[in-house]
């Protein structure tokens, strides 16, 4: 459930008119609901209340300042991915024992700043990185925390762009691996085996391959046990899908009971690293029609927004509900919603059963908070949407809309060049 609803035939985003906020920060603009990622987060983590556990967000989902301060003011940890994620969260104040940072290309510096930050733990992905943070972590006279990533080699059913628990796939140590690594693990000086941790794809619509993949992890967890190796966390990442058109995935309380059933009777300290399901569709993209063209195969309507502001639709066919902010009578028509960017690869929508819209009406691209922004561009030199953050009926400039001077910020033309040599 979200908090984008008509009301007398508007679009609100929460107590806020969207034309209103259309006509004061221009389009187009990310719009986040506050109470939707609010609700959003107490449904998930109170889905695993009867479980010790730490909800770590995804922050690679949508990465705001803002959205990162209000997880964490509500009890959230963050899952990072790069020192750029770390410095992020940091900034917005995650307290660095609720951070965990995964990823299968760690360089030495994000090693050493996340061990430099005391990060809860680092969930390593291969044999060389484990070795590499030993020897990072002594030359700190530190012991890092770590979890080792396992990939349980289960299939999530989902896009093969975002299926990452297979294993001809780059995430991981192999299911046949684990063992191996884990005793070298823990006769290594710089290193402390906290974790074993596992993810394996996003946009999950059902708990099959979630339980699936917790009952592998058992079977290691009990060989471990058997080695003397107690671990103190289970990391099983984040995946659960959202609505965006009509898929069905299950509710966070359903997820959460088919994972504590899974579990049955293990104890460890489960950290979740939901991402998608707590933003996906608590933001939307509001933009703003240019032209509408019938053309001889398709109608087109050419809005301001484009695939450098939201890459989904061409990157991975996926479907974003489009709606017209004002409800008004008119006809439907089949069309294709595209930007102004010069490749055919540039829509937002294909081949939809849509209204007329008017030149000049505002459209709002529904369930644009997950992957979103993050996966802007400046491509045709198009300066970024602004970021906005609705809190009943006020709302907050969370980022401002990109400037030309954004644009060109760190260029320089040599010399050689300004003197035309
Ligand atoms: N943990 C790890 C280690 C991950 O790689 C991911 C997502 C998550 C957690 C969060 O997954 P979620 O709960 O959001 O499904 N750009 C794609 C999605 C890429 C997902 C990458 N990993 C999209 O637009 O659909």
């Amino acid at each position: 459930m979200h908090h984008f609803n008509y009301k007398n035939g508007e679009l609100y985003c929460e107590d806020l008119p969207l034309t209103d906020l259309a006509e004061e920060v221009g389009t187009p603009t990310y719009v986040y609901s506050h109470a939707t990622l609010t609700r959003h987060f107490f449904a998930f983590d109170r889905a695993f209340d009867e479980h010790p556990h730490l909800t770590c967000y995804s922050v690679k989902s949508s990465s705001n300042l803002s959205l990162l301060r209000l997880f964490s003011n509500l009890g959230a940890g963050a899952d990072i991915v790069s020192g750029g994620e770390l410095f992020r969260a940091l900034k917005a104040g995650v307290p660095p024992e609720r951070i965990v940072f995964s990823g299968v290309g760690k360089t030495r510096e994000e090693i050493t700043n996340a061990l430099k930050a005391d990060i809860l733990m680092l969930n390593v992905e291969s044999s060389q990185e484990l070795t590499l943070i030993n020897e990072l972590a002594q030359e700190m006279e530190k012991q890092a925390p770590v979890a080792l990533r396992i990939n349980p080699d289960i299939d999530p059913k989902t896009h093969p762009y975002i299926t990452t628990g297979l294993r001809e796939q780059k995430f991981g140590i192999h299911f046949n691996q684990a063992l191996s690594e884990y005793c070298r693990a823990r006769t290594l000086p710089g290193i402390e085996v906290k974790g074993l941790d596992c993810h394996i794809g996003s946009q999950l619509t059902e708990v099959g391959p979630f339980t699936d993949s917790v009952t592998r992890l058992l079977v290691l967890l009990d060989r471990l046990k058997e080695l003397g190796i107690e671990l103190t966390y289970l990391d099983l990442g984040g995946g659960l899908g959202v609505t965006y058109n009509d898929e069905t995935p299950p509710e966070p309380d359903e997820y959460a009971r088919a994972i504590r059933e899974a579990l049955a009777g293990c104890d460890l300290t489960m950290i979740l690293e939901p991402g998608r399901v707590l933003v996906g569709n608590a933001g939307i993209l509001l933009c703003r029609v240019l032209y509408t063209k019938p053309g001889p195969e398709k109608n087109f309507i050419i809005v301001d927004a484009a695939m450098n502001d939201l890459i989904r639709p061409s990157l991975y066919d996926s479907f974003h509900a489009i709606q017209p902010v004002v409800l008004n009578d008119r006809p439907q028509i089949i069309a294709d919603v595209v930007g102004p960017i010069c490749e055919s690869g540039d829509f937002l929508a294909l081949n939809r059963d849509l209204p007329v819209f008017a030149p000049g009406e505002l459209m709002a691209v529904m369930s644009a908070g997950a992957y979103s922004y993050v996966m802007s561009s400046n491509y045709n030199s198009r300066p970024r949407p602004a970021e906005v953050l609705v809190r009943g009926h006020e709302y907050f400039i969370i980022r401002a809309r990109e400037s030309y001077e954004d644009l060109t910020r760190g260029e320089e033309i040599p010399d050689f060049l300004l003197k035309g040599a």
